[in-house]
């Protein structure tokens, strides 16, 4: 008797094996149990028939429940009609907890029950689905980035100064003094980048955010990389590539997923590069022609940069926004010092702003005043003028947010099924 995955019933095909696992759900045709048997690695149809095994067992068939941890011998046969093309025809089941009152019934439930019931929710076939799209998207991430050159350098998460604004800090005491948890590894990596040239931080970052929409959390994970000598362009260049190869990566290697998620997959095909180009005002004309009231030199709003994708077909990037509502550590275009040489990356079908990033100022005297000018405290920053005093070069680099990217690839319409544990204004739990 072997043990075996459900992943992997193909290889033991006319073989006798036992799957470790869960019972997902089940029916009845009066001699015969059909039970859908989950064990994470996928899901298998067990037929037991009255005739073929032993009273005790049909009788555990007829009074295993959902979610009950069980343990099943049998015999696996191909069957083309049933999901995933084998079957289990079922010898022996041995029920290793019997569970009563699974809180999720196959019926519908509202959101908020689920959200409470995350750590449950889970096991569900959509969101294992997701959480499988999720790891391939992180893998993909890395590869990219590996196989290019970069080096992968850790970013702190307690910090002692604010990259992306002081509206959205989360503050905790650090042995008397105040430090914050990172909203960014961007600093960090431009240290790194004078070091290694190429290089790129993957990991958790926290905002306050106060805002309740459907494309914010308060944690999320965002994979951040850096490069020396490089400008706007060649950052633009590299954000295309690096999209297109993760798409390329799910649509090879989670087809199976998607296709249990509905996601219409031929818009995912068309993300080939090179992807669309407009500086803000080309994008401020769009929303004019479609009678959008937006004031120019504001930031666009979620709405806003819906309507500006909606045009397009593939991601598009939008640079060049007023320095005034960008962040201190942009560098200005020479051609029009009111703008910033920065770029966002927003993603097709309504999912709005994946990548933030662009060129950074590499001036000693300039970014000074900048830091001055956004009222942040010049002493926090020392250390990073000190990679303006000692061998200044442009650089630049980008972060991209993995929820967002995993709503979007998954065709979700909010983030918060895109993360095990969801992190927002009103849930910490479970
Ligand atoms: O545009 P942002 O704020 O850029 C930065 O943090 C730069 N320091 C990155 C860099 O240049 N190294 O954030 C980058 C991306 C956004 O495009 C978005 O995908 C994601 O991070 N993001 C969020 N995702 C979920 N919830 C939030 N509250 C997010 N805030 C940003
Ligand atoms: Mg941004």
């Amino acid at each position: 008797m072997e043990k075996a995955t459900i992943s992997e019933v193909a290889r033991h095909e006319g073989k006798e094996v036992t799957l470790n696992g869960w019972l997902y759900n089940k029916r009845s045709s009066g001699k015969l149990w059909f039970l859908l048997i989950r064990d994470g690695t996928g899901i298998i149809q067990g037929v037991a028939s009255k005739e073929d095994v032993s009273e005790s067992t049909f009788q555990h068939c007829m009074d295993v429940t959902q979610e009950s941890s069980l343990s099943v011998t049998g015999i696996i046969a191909e069957d083309k009609r049933a999901p995933g093309g084998y079957e289990l025809q079922v010898k022996e089941l041995r029920i290793l907890q019997l569970v009563e009152d699974y809180p999720i019934t196959p019926k519908e439930h509202g959101t908020a029950f689920l959200m409470d019931h995350r750590h449950l929710w889970l096991r569900s076939s959509r969101q294992v689905a997701i959480l499988r799209i999720r790891q391939e998207i992180i893998r993909a991430c890395r590869d990219f980035f590996d196989q290019n050159g970069f080096v992968l350098v850790d970013a702190p998460i307690f910090t002692p100064a604010a990259c992306e604004g002081t509206t959205t800090l989360f503050e905790t005491d650090y042995f008397g003094s105040q430090a914050y948890l990172t909203q960014s590894g961007q600093l960090y990596m431009e240290a790194a980048a004078m070091a290694l040239g190429k290089v790129y931080c993957f990991g958790p970052t926290f905002r306050a955010e106060k805002s309740k929409t459907r494309r914010h959390l308060t944690e999320f994970w965002m994979l951040e990389p850096e490069v020396a000598f490089m400008d706007l362009d060649g950052d633009m260049e590299l954000a295309e590539n690096f999209i297109a190869y993760i798409v390329q990566r799910i649509l090879q290697n989670r087809s199976e997923e998607l296709k249990q998620l509905e996601r219409d997959t031929a818009s995912l095909e068309k993300i080939g590069t090179p992807f669309p180009r407009l500086t803000y005002d080309e994008a401020v004309q769009i929303l004019k022609k479609k009678g959008i009231n937006f004031e120019y030199g504001n930031d666009f709003g979620g709405t806003d940069e819906t309507v500006i994708s909606e045009g397009f077909q593939k991601p598009v990037m939008i640079h060049r926004y007023p320095a005034a509502v960008k962040a201190f550590y942009m560098k200005n275009d020479p051609e029009d010092l009111s703008k910033a040489l920065c770029v966002d990356v927003l993603a097709p079908e309504g999912v709005g702003e994946i990548i933030g990033g662009g060129q950074r100022e590499d001036d000693y005297d300039t970014l000074v005043e900048k830091i001055k000018k956004h009222q942040l405290p010049l002493k926090a920053f020392q250390w990073y003028l000190d990679l303006r005093r000692y061998g200044t070069v442009p650089h630049a680099g980008f972060g991209l947010g993995i929820e967002r990217t995993v709503s979007w690839i998954c065709g979700l319409p909010h983030v918060r099924e895109t993360i095990p544990f969801p992190r927002m204004m009103h849930r910490l739990t479970p």
